[in-house]
């Protein structure tokens, strides 16, 4: 086994994911778990990164008892600074922050071949992801320089007696395109770990779960939830229009039929057609039972004047759970008098535990206060919660762990899609977190199986806030009908050119500055549209689309002459980090 410790970086899953791709088992446990009362005797540990800077007085300590276990470490970024902070190295804000990628050229030690052993098959220089603002200015005792970059001489470090290793960068993201090989040298050939941790539905593919496992989940699933609903149950639940909140729409619809009854809230800033899209999708395709409420008015009222992200979040949040609640009394309304049972439950996802155990060694964390919100919707509505995938933590063995993670990750894709249309002020900060483990191919894999249209599983998310959060300063209809328009002529454009699925997300952001430009010969001052397009596989990190030229010119063009109140088209060339996939 190899125990991770956590010290809430955004990350952290994501080692989780790559240990056990070695056939490795792990476990990850809070930073501040004690040595002597772990219940296992872990082969390796591996110190994640952090929000934090080791020299902040309530930064987060590891047991020092970890470095005198005699079995090897790994420190990644926030992990190296805290191997070296143990080991008298020193540790500052650098000049040259770092985010993004980066050259590591990697120093060998022929006389030392223990200290290289990381870097195996490795020569030259390693295209790494840095994520930091600190660094090593100092190396710390013992230690040897294994890597470094143009602005970070100690960027990777090791010790050989006490096998210490530190990196500066993420092994663990996909921008680091040969990470996973640095942490299989880690656990294979440092920690000595067998490989033979193997699941029932492991089958080695790209995805780790094969179709049959999955088909033979949904029908135990679907049983599982007539079961709990029962023969006359009533269940209520929001969906967005996303994959990720028709799976777990379409599952209920196969367990209870119209018994399950779906919301969809046009909160006025969606996309263009969206609520004719989604009821073509849902109702007329999929025959979920669907009603589709529209409060725009309602939503773009409460919005008037309002600039600031987090409280444009915290409205459209507050007033989508109002129109939701409303919404669900009238249907149960019409169930009652109709002569059938009240609405009893509430469909909805849940939180992968290790989001929770991510940020717990700080108490509360925000993901956890979120989850209580939902607490107040439902202690409101007086409903149950009814969670389709959440039984399958509980009996966690190990055999059944990739499934849980698959599961897991569709669930917290469900949560994050009810928070994302709830979205009160931590919306982001939820998308943020669960993000590491929702896998997108791997919702996409479970809609594909249910007979989702390939149109829908490979929508691009949406955020719940919608165009809202795309429009910087304050969202009036006239800047939602510029934004919307814009967005619609780039992505049917990416569509046409076959470039959708290439691309993880795309959409375009209206900026409420005016810049002049020269229209016939008149001079304009009108606003600016930023075009956005990332690859990603997690969205934890992300890099932008490079769109051949003649693309970006064709719905530069198309923008400017169709979408009164543009006279701008720029393209977002930032990854993330250092900037964020939405601009708000
Ligand atoms: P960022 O901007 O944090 O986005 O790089 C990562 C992913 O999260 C989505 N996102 C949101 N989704 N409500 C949501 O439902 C939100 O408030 C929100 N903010 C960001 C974003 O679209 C991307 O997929």
């Amino acid at each position: 086994t190899i125990l991770i410790l956590d010290f809430g970086s955004q990350y952290s899953h994501l080692i989780t994911r790559r240990v056990r791709e070695f056939g490795v088992y792990c476990e990850m446990l809070p930073c501040t778990q004690k040595i002597k009362e772990l219940h296992f005797k872990p082969k390796g540990i591996i110190l994640s990164g952090s929000p934090y800077s080791v020299y902040d007085e309530d930064a987060p300590r590891v047991d020092p008892d970890v470095f005198t276990l005699g079995i090897p470490v790994l420190g990644i970024c926030y992990g190296l600074q805290e191997i070296a902070w143990n080991h008298s190295g020193s540790v500052v804000a650098c000049n040259h922050r770092e985010y993004g990628h980066a050259m590591l050229s990697v120093i060998k030690h022929a006389d030392h071949p223990v200290v290289d052993r990381l870097f195996d098959g490795f020569d030259g220089d390693i295209e790494v992801w840095m994520s930091h603002g600190d660094q090593l200015s100092k190396l710390p005792t013992n230690f040897r320089i294994i890597g470094s970059t143009q602005t970070a001489p100690f960027a990777a470090i090791a010790h050989e007696e006490k096998l210490l290793f530190g990196i500066q960068f993420h092994p663990e993201v996909t921008h680091t395109p040969r990470g996973k090989e640095i942490i299989g040298n880690f656990v294979k050939s440092i920690c000595e770990c067998k490989t033979d941790w193997t699941m029932a539905c492991y089958n080695n593919t790209k995805l780790g779960v094969g179709d049959l496992c999955i088909e033979s989940f949904i029908d135990k699933e679907i049983e599982r939830i007539r079961q709990i609903v029962g023969k006359d149950g009533e269940v209520v639940g929001a969906v967005s229009g996303g994959v990720d909140s028709t799976v777990a729409a379409k599952l209920m619809k196969e367990a209870i039929g119209d018994r399950f009854h779906a919301i969809l809230v046009d909160n006025g800033v969606m996309r263009l057609n969206e609520c004719a899209t989604v009821h073509s999708y849902l109702h007329s395709h999929l025959k979920i039972n669907l009603r589709v409420v529209d409060a725009s008015d309602k939503f773009l009222s409460r919005l008037k004047g309002v600039t600031d992200p987090e409280k444009k979040r915290k409205i459209i949040g507050n007033t989508f759970i109002e129109v939701f609640e409303e919404e669900a009394a009238k249907i149960d309304e019409v169930t009652k008098k109709s002569g059938r049972k009240s609405i009893e439950y509430l469909l909805q996802g849940t939180l992968y535990p290790d989001v929770i155990e991510s940020v717990s060694f700080k108490g509360p964390s925000a993901v956890i206060k979120t989850h209580h919100n939902v607490g107040g919707l439902l202690q409101d509505m007086k409903l149950k919660l009814i969670e389709p995938l959440r039984e399958l933590f509980k009996g966690t063995c190990e055999t059944m762990c990739l499934m849980v993670s698959l599961l897991a990750n569709v669930a917290a894709a469900l949560l994050h899609s009810w928070f994302s249309s709830n979205s009160i002020t931590f919306g982001h900060a939820l998308a943020s977190s669960h993000l590491p483990i929702c896998q997108k191919d791997e919702v996409r894999k479970l809609g594909k199986v249910l007979s989702l249209p390939d149109d829908l599983i490979y929508r691009h998310p949406f955020p719940g806030p919608g165009i809202a959060i795309r429009i910087l300063g304050e969202v009036t209809p006239e800047q939602v009908a510029i934004a919307r328009a814009a967005d619609h002529i780039y992505i049917e454009e990416i569509k046409k050119a076959g470039l959708y699925r290439e691309i993880a997300q795309a959409y375009a952001a209206l900026l409420p500055v005016k810049a002049v430009g020269v229209m016939g010969d008149k001079r304009t001052y009108e606003q600016v549209i930023v075009l956005r397009a990332v690859e990603t596989t997690d969205f934890m990190t992300a890099d932008w689309y490079d769109f051949p030229r003649a693309i970006l010119k064709k719905i530069s063009n198309k923008i400017i002459n169709e979408v009164k109140g543009v006279n701008r088209v720029v393209y977002d060339i930032s990854s993330k980090p250092p900037a964020t996939i939405e601009w708000y």
